[in-house]
């Protein structure tokens, strides 16, 4: 970052919204790599609308969002709000977030300045006709992603959300582990969780890739509390020691096995074969981490091309793959005889409901989960951080950022009910 970068103002009164505030500001001509596509800037300070809440950002979590963002890539973040009539040309990412109500607007009636929040990472219209009928609001066409597809994410020192996405802050939680963890741990609760009848059981083996990162860190913690057996799959020595301590019952290291990607054609023969020989390997593994022949009954994907035929033929017959990802690409193979002959199920899961993220914060605050928060950054190193998920270089767990120092007096309202 250059040093001709502004200092951070500090924080006018409680209620008081200032002109301009210090962002992390993501360009259209500096898409790219992170570490050049973060720059902080003074803009102005958006003002919360009906229905919105205006919120001094103590500390943001680093979540995937803000690489895509960076890179301009599956979204153009900026086009997207300016085919939406949003007259900014620049892009303020984050999407897990803590923080104090600073400021609400007309109709707001569950917060109120001064409130320790943490933030959710959905979007969505309460008087959208689809949720009016009853859908759930995640599906809704209605349905964004706060700090990605909708803009004044977290990387700010004020960022407006929705009501509903205000979370009570458990007083059990520092202002960097509660603002890490949510996009992760209820993304992953919802998949583990969330698509009755497939959902984790006292017994049950569950493929978690990735198990060092955000998802999988949550998600190895998911499955042990629920009785399953994580079998975990990571890149190096040190990343499954740590699924170890957080309950994977073993740990596969995928540099292992050579058949990712792309399925080669059956014609090809020999090409074929090697595919074969690597995913019958890789279920092997699976079976000598359980010490018995039996394959997963859900398994948590997300790393996408590279994976996702091996997620197919190793899930156990009637199983469930679910999928809230692709890192390495969107065009993955499917065999579908491996999905109707053995009836098993392919299923989209993203983010969660209010209840889920609920229920998540309760198994963090009451120390049923940990958040992992592995580094936090100070604000000017976030295109840094971000560089090191783009890279898979990032320590295992989550990282954050520190925005503003947390205001004093400051009110938490206890860990909140069941949603
Ligand atoms: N839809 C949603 O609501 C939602 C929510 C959260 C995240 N996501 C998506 O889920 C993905 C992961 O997010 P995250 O926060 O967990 O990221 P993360 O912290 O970077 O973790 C991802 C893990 O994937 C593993 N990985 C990387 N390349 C791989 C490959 N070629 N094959 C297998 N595993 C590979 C890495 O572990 P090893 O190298 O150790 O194997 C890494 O730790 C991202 O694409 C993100 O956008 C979606």
């Amino acid at each position: 970052m250059s040093h001709t970068e502004p200092s951070l103002p500090p924080l006018p009164a409680l209620g008081e919204i200032p002109e301009r505030m210090l962002a992390a500001v993501i360009r259209r001509e500096r898409y790219g790599p992170p570490i050049e596509a973060f720059r902080l800037e003074s803009v102005a300070t958006p003002r919360p609308g009906p229905g919105q809440v205006l919120v001094a950002i103590v500390a943001a979590g680093i979540n995937f969002n803000g690489v895509w963002a960076s890179l301009g890539n599956p979204v153009d973040t900026i086009a997207l709000h300016r085919q939406r009539g949003e007259e900014l040309d620049y892009h303020i990412a984050g999407s897990d977030g803590s923080g104090v109500v600073w400021a609400v607007g007309d109709g707001v009636r569950h917060v109120s300045p001064g409130d320790e929040v943490i933030l959710s990472g959905a979007q969505w219209d309460e008087s959208a006709e689809d949720i009016r009928l009853g859908i759930d609001p995640l599906a809704s066409r209605s349905h964004r992603v706060w700090g990605y597809e909708r803009n004044h994410g977290s990387f700010a020192q004020f960022s407006v959300v929705d009501e509903y996405q205000c979370h009570p802050k458990p007083p059990s939680l520092g202002w960097e582990e509660a603002g890490c963890f949510l996009v992760t741990a209820a993304t992953a609760y919802r998949q583990l969780c969330g698509w009755s009848p497939h959902t984790v059981r006292p017994g049950d083996p569950v493929l978690v890739w990735g198990g060092a990162g955000g998802l999988g860190s949550m998600a190895i913690q998911v499955v042990a509390r629920r009785g399953g057996e994580p079998v975990v799959v990571v890149s190096g020595a040190d990343r499954a020691d740590h699924c170890r301590r957080l309950g994977a019952v073993g740990v596969i290291d995928r540099r292992e096995f050579h058949h990712w990607g792309r399925v080669p054609p059956e014609q090809d023969g020999a090409a074929y074969a090697a595919w074969r020989d690597g995913v019958r390997a890789f279920n092997h593994a699976i079976w000598d981490v359980l010490g018995r022949r039996v394959n997963p009954s859900l398994v948590l994907e997300h790393p996408g091309r590279d994976t996702l035929p091996t997620s197919l033929y190793v899930c156990d017959n009637g199983g469930m793959v679910v999928t809230c990802g692709a890192t390495t690409g969107y065009d993955a193979d499917i065999d579908l005889r491996y999905l109707w002959m053995r009836q098993k199920r392919l299923q989209g899961s993203h983010f969660a409901s209010t209840q889920e993220c609920r229920a998540v914060i309760r198994m963090v605050s009451t120390g049923a989960m940990t958040p992992c928060l592995s580094r936090t950054v100070d604000f000017r190193q976030i295109g840094e951080a971000h560089q090191l998920m783009h890279d898979n270089r990032h320590p295992p767990g989550q990282m954050a950022v520190r925005i503003n120092p947390p205001p004093v007096g400051g009110r938490t309202r206890g860990s909140g009910g069941r949603a």
